[in-house]
């Protein structure tokens, strides 16, 4: 038997307005985009915003369904038509956002299973890292790459 540790480096910020490169405006454009999300269901509105590395952005939000499988979060609402709309081009970062019970979120919300793996899935196709923000009002993260969320993905080419 072998014990192995993993590191991932978690970046806290206790304000948006520190985050670099702009960041801020990604972060703002993912809160505006909850405004649009569609949550009758749960109440809980998400907003992405991708950044482009040819500068466009693109947003994004929950869209939910009463046959509950059928909806897709905004992650990949935003993921997809950027691939739909942008074909290879490679996104450089995506901002999120969440909206609950009349104000934002005090803690961050981080990506869903499903949509690490499905913004993991760019990341390698790009062959570039995709930087995740995740804000919240008291407190906002940042990763550099989504493998850092998702550090054992699922790959059949890597099985033997
Ligand atoms: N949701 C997202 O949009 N992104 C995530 O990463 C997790 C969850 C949505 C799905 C559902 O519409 C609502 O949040 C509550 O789970």
């Amino acid at each position: 038997m072998k014990a192995e540790e993993l590191r991932i480096t978690i970046y806290t910020y206790d304000r948006p307005e520190d985050l670099p490169d702009g960041g801020l405006r990604l972060v703002e454009q993912a809160k505006e985009a909850t405004a649009n999300a569609w949550a009758p269901y749960s109440q809980f509105r998400v907003g992405a915003a991708l950044e482009l590395e040819n500068g466009i952005v693109i947003t994004g939000n929950n869209q939910e369904n009463i046959a509950f499988p059928s909806g897709l979060c905004a992650e990949r609402v935003a993921l997809f038509y950027a691939g739909s709309q942008h074909p290879g081009i490679a996104v450089k970062r995506i901002a999120l956002a969440a909206y609950a019970d009349g104000r934002f979120v005090e803690k961050p919300v981080y990506p869903c299973g499903d949509c690490r793996q499905v913004l993991l899935e760019h990341e390698n196709r790009v062959k570039q890292h995709v930087e995740v923000i995740m804000y919240g009002k008291n407190e906002t993260k940042v990763v550099k790459s989504v493998a850092d969320l998702l550090p054992l993905p699922f790959d059949y080419n890597l099985a033997p």
